[in-house]
């Protein structure tokens, strides 16, 4: 399948459309940008570590019986998908403390939550991405009923039910992370977008360390080299 109009450049990615209305190309770009675009960095290779673990990620996602628009790995940086209206609602899933939440409401970072928390925020870079609740997302009309609201947090709770697990068994905590929704051309909700350590945060759990792209927003360096150790794990190399 080849890549035709360039239909959408974002911060991490261009989407082509392909000769099937139906279909389109995700291709993974080496970019890093952070606190909404005002600290922005390039790392040769990131693009293409990032698709190969989302393809890993998006196939294991697939076995449990949860619908992605992943349809194949095309070359390194080039990922074949469905074409999905996206949901503007940026789904939050947390198991530990950490980021914005310890930030905003004074919780320990590092502290195990008592249970996972689901979050949503506007994916509105003008405004920021603040927060919302279910009545906000509905008066903006991101959603059009209350039970797609409940199904975006099941289906994320579903998607943490099989990673977190996962990567423990890959010697990793899945602190948390960021998952978007769309619509395919049935009106089905599926898990879109992509599934890497720039919207995960993984800490080694031997260690500590952190494998995502708090290396970056915090200037920790070694960036590549972690996240090529998350593919590996992964691969169990
Ligand atoms: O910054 P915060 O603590 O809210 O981030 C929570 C999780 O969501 C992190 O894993 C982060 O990588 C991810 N995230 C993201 N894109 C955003 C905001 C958060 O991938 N715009």
């Amino acid at each position: 399948m080849e890549k035709k109009e360039l239909l959408y450049e974002g911060k991490a990615k261009k989407i082509w459309s392909t000769e099937d209305a139906n279909l389109v190309i995700s291709e993974f770009k080496d970019d890093l940008t952070a606190f909404n675009g005002e600290k922005k960095s390039s790392e040769a290779g990131k693009g293409a570590l990032n698709n190969k673990i989302s393809t890993e990620l998006f196939k294991l996602l697939a076995d449990n019986k949860i619908p992605t628009h992943f349809v194949e790995m095309l070359d390194d940086n080039h990922m074949l998908h469905k074409k999905a209206d996206v949901i503007l609602i940026e789904v939050i899933v947390r198991n530990i403390a950490t980021g914005s939440l310890s930030r905003n409401l004074g919780i320990e970072d590092g502290k195990v939550l008592p249970f996972t928390l689901v979050e949503f925020d506007y994916k509105n870079d003008d405004l920021g991405d603040p927060k919302l609740n279910d009545q906000h997302a509905l008066i903006l009309g991101l959603v059009d009923y209350q039970d797609e609201l409940d199904k975006l947090r099941r289906m994320a709770r579903q998607v943490n039910d099989v990673l977190k697990p996962y990567f423990a068994t890959k010697g990793l905590n899945l602190v948390d992370f960021k998952l978007e929704f769309g619509k395919d051309a049935d009106g089905n909700i599926i898990l879109i977008d992509e599934i890497s350590p720039d919207n995960c945060r993984f800490w080694d759990a031997e260690t500590g360390e952190k494998m995502d792209k708090d290396r970056f927003r915090q200037g920790l360096g070694g960036l590549k080299v972690a996240y090529e150790e998350v593919l590996n794990r992964i691969l169990n190399k």
